[in-house]
């Protein structure tokens, strides 16, 4: 059984989904795996390892979508490789049912089956796969390095002899995996770190981290799924939200937004006159630009200055890490498939809650 590592094609995508490692692991189970020429080298990875970790490395007119029984990759497919994908493939990459409708419709209609990597539910047993999680962190570290250097300020409170120059202030918005991650390294940075989130055991992780957690009395008590997730606010919560964020933002340098309600738009809880009132210079790293952002001026991919606030909106800041994020990516999606090898062959075992919460298509139809 043959699993393909096709090269990328999102322009500003630089992970890759298999590093060496995980190759030989894989080709140690009795799986066959073929990389597209230039497939890693984005991530710092050269045909020359993953042919020294046991892969064949084709180019790119070997078609390696029509050929391999396993396809694996980072982005969803365009709908083009989806159409190139042999029938009855297994694929399995980040994909969004809501926002990937068209490429689940080819698939389905190709009878692929197709995981998702943003459906990995977040149990104990699945804790190695959890590439939400992994990718989040990284996006997290970086976030917080975007807003130091984006600012025209020093982080850390220096004393010199010229003067002594006070620590900036960072906020962050919605402290889930990203957030803690970004609080940490804006702590590391030495700036003084506050933040919110809607979840109630936020706090306390906020807190263990050194940072102030700013208390929003909200009218709404249920805000949590029973799998740890944010619910989508009433109107009235929101509003509460808005007020304080506006006197918060006043007085704060950076602000690091990663606010998201899985499968709805992000929550804009940073309005154009809450920009207003910022301190001119200050800076806005809008991690949820990709879901419709926190902040109603981010321009996704863009970094735009408006009332002397620049606010950034990047795609997946994981992918400017790429060494390492697809070194962990490699790892969950390797952990998964590790899982369910059998004889030297992929074989899905439907009755792992692991595989149903995944499978996005399966014998021609769409399951989301
Ligand atoms: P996420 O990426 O879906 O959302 C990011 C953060 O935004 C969340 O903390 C959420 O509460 C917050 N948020 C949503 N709406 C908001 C609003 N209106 N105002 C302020 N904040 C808002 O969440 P993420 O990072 O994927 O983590 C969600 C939960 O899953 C966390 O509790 C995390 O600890 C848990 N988790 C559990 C794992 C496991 O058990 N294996 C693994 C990873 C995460």
């Amino acid at each position: 059984m043959d699993v393909g590592v096709p090269r990328e094609t999102v322009p500003y995508e630089k992970r890759v989904a298999l590093v060496p490692d995980s190759v030989a692991k894989l080709v140690g189970t009795g799986l066959g795996v073929i990389a597209e020429a230039g497939a890693g080298s984005g991530a710092a990875v050269t045909d020359e390892m993953i042919r020294e970790a046991g892969a064949t490395v084709v180019d790119a007119a070997a078609g390696i979508l029509g050929k391999a029984d396993m396809i694996l990759k980072v982005q969803p497919p365009s709908v083009e490789e989806a159409h190139a994908i042999k029938e009855g493939a297994i694929l399995i990459s980040f994909l969004q049912p809501a926002r990937n409708r068209d490429v689940l419709e080819v698939l389905a209609a190709r009878r692929v089956t197709a995981l998702s990597m943003h459906r990995v539910p977040r149990i104990t047993r699945a804790q190695s796969m959890d590439a939400l999680s992994s990718q989040s962190s990284i996006a997290g570290y970086k976030a917080a390095l975007v807003a130091a250097s984006s600012l025209g300020k020093l982080m850390p409170m220096m004393m010199t002899a010229a003067g002594t120059i006070r620590p900036s202030s960072v906020f962050i918005l919605g402290a889930g995996v990203a957030g803690l991650q970004a609080i940490a390294t804006a702590k590391r940075l030495g700036a003084i770190v506050s933040a919110f989130d809607i979840r109630p055991a936020v706090k306390e992780q906020v807190e263990s981290l050194g940072a102030k957690f700013i208390e929003v009395p909200l009218v709404q008590k249920d805000t949590e799924t029973a799998g740890g997730y944010a619910k989508e606010l009433a109107e009235e919560s929101t509003r509460k939200i808005r007020e304080l964020l506006h006197e918060t933002l006043r007085g704060i340098d950076a602000v690091i937004t990663t606010a998201l309600v899985p499968d709805r738009p992000a929550p804009r809880l940073i309005t154009e006159d809450m920009v207003k009132d910022m301190r001119p210079g200050s800076v806005i790293v809008d991690m949820a630009a990709e879901a419709g952002g926190n902040c109603d001026l981010t321009e996704v991919g863009n970094s735009v200055v408006r009332y002397g606030v620049t606010i950034i909106g990047p795609y997946d800041l994981a992918t400017t890490v790429p060494a390492h994020a697809s070194q962990m990516y490699s790892r969950n999606i390797s952990s998964l498939l590790l899982s369910q090898v059998k004889d030297g062959r992929v074989q899905l075992n439907f009755d792992d809650e692991i595989i149903t919460a995944m499978v996005v298509t399966h014998a021609g139809e769409i399951r989301s």
